[in-house]
């Protein structure tokens, strides 16, 4: 049976190119990986004081029991100021609370950061790989995958139109999907 995966996208928008790299990840990968999108972009913003109360969002829980589920995470993101976006930054910390519960330690992951700009969103790469250290997520680290001038590489139904990144698409999910055999839960 293919591995699955969760995919998260750090970008809320309709037309965001990192749901348009990822729904094509999840084409690549079809073969070897079952690929889905968990949306976060309605978990409300991580207060302590909920779990605490024992009276956490019901988005949270429905969350957390949700990801519990897959055998690998993937994040495919933008970099916002250098960093990681909001959005994808409380879905971690959701995702890793209550304290000794979290939904991510040990689940193999990989990062795809996709930026219409040159340096391929690095920043975001890295300050999300931070947090996954700490949440114990053996994260791939090669290929490494910084897309970059994503906006030349899509024609208009965001297709690939690049030849050259369907490439080394499919080597990264090639590399992923032996990097998930590795370190799953078996
Ligand atoms: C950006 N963008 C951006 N790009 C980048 O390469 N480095 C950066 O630090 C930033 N900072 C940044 C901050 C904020 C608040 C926004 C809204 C945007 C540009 C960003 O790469 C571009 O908007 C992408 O198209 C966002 O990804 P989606 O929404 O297309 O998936």
């Amino acid at each position: 049976i293919p591995a699955t995966v969760a995919v998260f996208v750090g970008s809320l928008r309709k037309a965001s190119f990192n749901r348009k790299i990822a729904h094509i990840l999840a084409d690549i990968a079809a073969d070897s990986l079952k690929l889905e999108i968990v949306e976060i972009g309605d978990l409300p913003l991580y207060n302590q004081d909920l779990d605490d109360e024992g009276t956490p969002p019901a988005a949270w829980t429905a969350f957390r029991e949700k990801v519990k589920g897959f055998d690998a995470v993937l994040f495919v993101t933008p970099e916002y100021n250098r960093s990681v976006p909001a959005v994808l930054k409380n879905a971690l910390d959701v995702g890793s609370r209550p304290y000794g519960q979290s939904v991510w330690g040990g689940k193999p992951g990989a990062v795809v950061s996709v930026s219409i700009g040159a340096i391929g969103g690095f920043g975001a790469n890295h300050h999300l790989r931070q947090s996954l250290v700490f949440l114990n997520v053996p994260t791939l680290q090669q290929p490494e995958a910084y897309i970059g001038g994503v906006g030349h590489l899509l024609d208009d139904d965001g297709k690939l139109t690049n030849e050259g990144t369907r490439t080394f698409l499919g080597k990264f999910v090639a590399d992923f999907a032996a990097w998930i055999e590795k370190n799953r839960a078996h």
